[in-house]
């Protein structure tokens, strides 16, 4: 059998569960026994939650790509290892097999090392959805030096932080990147952003839109160029750099509560194992299968589950350069159509946005090689549930609900596609080798079914995040210090009379949009940085298709006498700052925020007017001016 850990039924699950909770280190070390390993680990796992400190696997070297291409090579070299679907349709897709994805991140990783990449050394990656994205990202990890991606909608100033957080010395970008309608100018974006960023000396630049870039001299290089030289090096081999399993392999820039946003912090061997134990489970993947996640690389679901899930299975990923909704709402469908596509894993937002198409869209379309179905992100209504089911399923693909975060770095509770019993709205059960509980408001565990609380994880599990980057009190206080001896997930949880959870949503000031996560005092600051801005107050609501919209309460200095444009230029504002994805969906001018005495906002009653929740805005006795909340409740949008 392709996968020895690979769970085939109920049975087997609940077995591997209860070991996984008994006997942790026996069971993990099982799994990682199936790995290409240069010097096997001398731990299995060293922990506690209160630094926190977790090790996995310590003592033991490996090099991620060795697994997830070199391996491969002597069964896998002629299968696919990615297939690609660029964004128009008419242009010829591209199929690089195992062999080809090797050869090209050797060459790549040499054109790192010509540019004085080293081990440890960080590199901020900003590109469309090209191969060479993935190609970029493995060359990094071939050579040791740690990754950043940056997700290509954000702004030059969201770049900027990033790259001075993590002290990136090089930067990997691309011309442009084609998505839907539009040219993202790449290029321009990292000129803008580097203004500020010293620590960059070298920008790598691929060619994809060829839109006029300016290419600064003794900087800048084309990637075309680099390759060039090291051809005529004559392609020497690039061995992989011997990593230890706690050695950092990539930094992922996430929200939190705070303005500003923290590098997750994952490592090369407990990832790798998490990764693909996960992946090989949850979808029940069967060697030869056609695997096509819909994310983008710039998030963990393209890190774990476009790139090193798949790949270190030996598995086929198709990668997308495109949007569903381009040139019409029938792409996603055409693609499953075109590469005969057996596994679909994609967002709520996406499914829910392309329902308002009708079926016209999916008619036609051949989608009976379909097998398995996946949903990530956010909580899935039920509606988008059924129709993903029936509609797109066909009725006879089992629909994975997988609840996880970047923090995670895998997939944590969810079925087994097949194996577990599924109810729509439902991520049902936890993965073995994790432990959820759910806590209440002072931390004290809730037991039993049919209950609600904070969910929190009690063990350490391989893919975990370790730190933040160069900040790890930070990651002690954002999820290890809420709770004694926990993992804090953010999350509001539910587990119903069959044990099964379900995700109600943050317990935070985060707001999901679109499945992205976005911090509300990270909105917040990018409005009050517009001129005559004076404070302002973000919170969320329902939305029928992004799931979360962003609703932002302002007080600018004097009345604007075009409260529209003055909308649009904040808009702009934020945009500027963050980046299109974190743009207000509502803004509502105020003359005043409702506070308590001591002067903190009172989101809660923001967060009613907001769902237009009017009657019923709870106790406001606290408040310092109730006239204020009757003037808001007037001007509601
Ligand atoms: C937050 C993590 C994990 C990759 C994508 C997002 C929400 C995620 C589900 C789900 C309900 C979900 C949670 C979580 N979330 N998946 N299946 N059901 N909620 O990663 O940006 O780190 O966000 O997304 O609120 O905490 P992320």
């Amino acid at each position: 059998m392709a996968y020895p850990y690979q769970i085939k039924s109920l049975e087997e699950y609940q077995q591997n569960y209860q070991q996984s909770v008994m006997d942790p280190e026996g069971f993990w070390a099982n799994v990682a026994d199936h790995f290409y390993w240069r010097r096997k680990w001398d731990k299995v796992l060293e922990w506690n939650f209160k630094d926190p400190d977790v090790k996995w696997f310590t003592g033991g070297k490996l090099n991620i790509t060795e697994n997830c291409l070199d391996r491969h090579l002597g069964t896998l070299g002629n299968t696919p290892a990615i297939i690609w679907e660029p964004n128009d349709p008419e242009e010829h897709h591209r199929v690089i097999t195992y062999r080809d994805l090797y050869n090209k991140v050797c060459q790549f990783a040499n054109v790192l090392k010509n540019n004085g990449v080293k081990k440890g050394d960080r590199v901020c990656i900003y590109m469309g959805m090209i191969p060479e994205l993935a190609i970029a990202v493995l060359a990094c990890a071939r050579i040791g030096a740690i990754h950043s991606v940056v997700f290509g909608g954000f702004s030059a100033q969201s770049i900027a932080d990033r790259i001075q957080d993590a002290q990136a010395s090089l930067v990997i970008t691309c011309d442009g990147a084609f998505r839907g309608n539009k040219d993202i100018p790449l290029k321009s974006v990292i000129d803008d952003a580097l203004i500020g960023c010293p620590s960059v000396k070298k920008v790598i630049v691929c060619t994809r839109t060829r839109t006029p870039v300016s290419m600064i001299k003794g900087r800048d290089l084309w990637w075309e160029d680099e390759i060039k030289q090291v051809e005529t090096m004559g392609n020497p081999p690039c061995p992989a750099e011997e990593m230890d399993a706690e050695d950092m392999l990539f930094i992922l820039y996430t929200s939190g509560s705070t303005g500003k946003p923290k590098g997750v912090v994952h490592t090369c061997g407990g990832y790798m194992v998490y990764a693909n134990y996960t992946f090989v489970n949850t979808f029940q993947y069967q060697p030869g299968e056609v695997y096509f996640c819909t994310a983008d690389v710039g998030w963990i679901t393209g890190h774990s589950y476009i790139i090193y899930g798949p790949l270190s299975a030996g598995a086929t990923t198709l990668m997308f350069e495109g949007v569903p909704t381009y040139p019409d709402a029938g792409r996603l469908w055409s693609i499953v159509d075109k590469f005969r596509v057996n596994i679909l894993y994609t967002a709520p937002t996406a499914i829910r946005s392309l329902m308002g198409y009708g079926l016209g869209p999916v008619n036609h379309k051949d989608l009976s090689s379909l097998r398995k179905l996946g949903s990530v992100g956010e909580p899935i209504n039920e509606e988008a549930w059924h129709w993903f089911k029936d509609h797109i399923g066909k009725g006879r693909c089992p629909i994975v609900d997988t609840w996880w975060q970047t923090e995670t770095g895998g997939i944590m509770i969810t079925p087994i596609a097949g194996v577990t019993k599924e109810k729509p709205g439902y991520a049902t059960l936890p993965l073995p080798g994790i432990q959820p509980i759910l806590v209440d408001e002072k931390g004290e565990e809730i037991k039993g079914n049919n209950v609600n609380g904070n969910l929190c994880i009690k063990f350490p599990w391989p893919g975990m995040l370790r730190t933040t980057y160069g900040d790890h009190e930070r990651c002690r206080t954002t999820y290890f210090a809420t709770y004694d001896n926990l993992y804090f997930t953010g999350d509001g949880c539910l587990r119903d009379e069959d044990g099964y959870y379900r995700i109600t949503g943050r317990v935070d000031d985060v707001l999901n949009v679109s499945g992205h996560r976005i911090g509300t005092a990270e909105v917040e600051n990018a409005i009050n940085m517009h001129a005559g801005v004076v404070e302002s107050a973000v919170v969320g609501y329902p939305h029928d298709i992004k799931g979360q919209g962003i609703y932002a309460y302002v007080i600018t200095e004097r009345q604007t006498h075009d409260p529209e444009l003055t909308k649009k230029d904040i808009l702009q504002t934020v945009s500027r700052i963050i980046g299109p994805i974190a743009k207000p969906d509502k803004i509502q001018f105020v003359s005043g925020l409702p506070k308590t005495r001591s002067g903190k906002i009172m989101r809660r009653i923001l967060r009613k007017i907001a769902e237009g929740e009017l009657d019923n805005l709870g106790d406001t006795s606290t408040l310092l001016d109730p006239a204020v909340v009757e003037e808001i409740k007037r001007s509601r949008l």
